[in-house]
């Protein structure tokens, strides 16, 4: 009987206690078993995002759900392709390239050489675009666009991303040039080149405060939140907008920030495949550029998970399923 692998949290703690483990095949290959507007992909890439880290350790909502489940397959954004379809599924044929934003909140299961999925959560990938952009697309640009919308970014604004060398920075700078805004973004100095090159004014913010580098900002997209995003407060200008993206400090953030007479509100990404039909677009059109940092075998997960809690990765990483390494 054919098997396939998975990548599990097995327990909370460190990143050590990521584990393979193996299930059955057929009982998922076979059309019939598969729900009516399900399908099966066979996974080539799987994205890699700050909350798998979080969830693994054992913090926020998702550890909280799943704390009686474990073994546990984290993972919200996979590339495949489609290998069988249920019965109503109109939409896909065997062999499809597709992308999607799976399993969110409470599911996941991206880290697995098979998944099942309800067809309607998928976008088409095209031909030209990498499986490995775009399984690292999904999570992250859906937020970086959300995010944008919630702070209802317009032409003319001025916009301070923070942490916009990350997953979801580096994206949300090209959605903000592209609404016609004018971007800082903060970076550490090795960054500085990269976010420069998507559009933004880089600010370092290893170089002093950033309220002393920019006073008269619109709006700030905070992707770091806790005491970096209460201290970039000082750079929005009275009666600008605030969206902090971390949630676990979203509660603190928007009290300080409505203490200086800002508007601030929190967020928690809702998967949407008209944006990542949107993105996937914009991809293969050369008008967003997704950066692909690293690479990891889906069985080194462990030094993925490693990676992004060192809180520096540039871009995107992702893990290997059945694509190349
Ligand atoms: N609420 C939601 O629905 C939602 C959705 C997605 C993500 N999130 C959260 O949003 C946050 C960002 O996610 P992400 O995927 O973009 O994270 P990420 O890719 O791990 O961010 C890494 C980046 O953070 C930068 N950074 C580190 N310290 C910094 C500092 N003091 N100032 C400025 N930049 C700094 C690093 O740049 P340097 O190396 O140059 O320092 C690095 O490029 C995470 O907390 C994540 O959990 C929430």
């Amino acid at each position: 009987m054919e098997t396939y692998q998975q990548l599990a949290i097995t327990r909370f703690g460190e990143p050590a206690v990521l584990a393979m483990q193996t299930q059955m095949l057929p009982a998922l290959a076979d059309a019939q078993v598969l729900a009516d507007d399900q399908v099966l992909i066979k996974v080539a890439y799987a994205g890699v995002n700050p909350i798998d880290a979080k969830t693994r350790a054992g913090l926020g909502w998702a550890a909280a759900q799943n704390k009686d489940n474990l073994p546990w397959v984290p993972g919200y954004d996979i590339a495949g392709d489609v290998v069988a379809c249920g019965q109503s599924v109109r939409r896909w044929s065997v062999g499809d390239r597709v992308s999607g934003f799976i399993g969110f909140p409470l599911q996941g299961g991206g880290y697995s050489e098979y998944v099942v999925v309800p067809a309607a959560q998928l976008s088409p990938v095209p031909a030209s675009t990498p499986m490995r952009q775009a399984a690292a697309l999904p999570l992250a640009g859906q937020t970086a666009w959300q995010a944008l919308e919630k702070a209802a970014v317009k032409a003319g604004d001025q916009v301070l991303v923070l942490a916009g060398a990350g997953g979801v920075g580096h994206l949300a700078i090209q959605l903000a040039v592209a609404r016609g805004a004018k971007v800082f973004a903060s970076c550490s100095a090795g960054n500085a080149d990269f976010v420069r090159q998507l559009g933004a004014t880089a600010l370092d913010y290893r170089q002093g405060p950033l309220d002393s580098q920019l006073k008269d900002a619109d709006v700030l997209i905070d992707l770091m939140g806790g005491d970096v995003g209460t201290a970039a407060l000082g750079c929005v200008k009275a009666g600008g907008r605030v969206v902090t993206v971390p949630t676990i400090t979203a509660e603190q953030v928007c009290e300080q920030a409505r203490q200086r007479g800002l508007q601030a509100e929190g967020m928690l990404v809702t998967p949407s495949v008209t944006q990542n039909d949107a993105m996937m677009a914009m991809l293969a059109a050369g008008t967003l550029s997704l950066h692909v940092d690293a690479v990891y075998p889906l069985a080194d997960g462990a030094q993925a998970h490693q990676a992004i809690e060192s809180g520096h990765t540039r871009g995107k990483i992702v893990l290997a399923v059945g694509g190349d390494a």
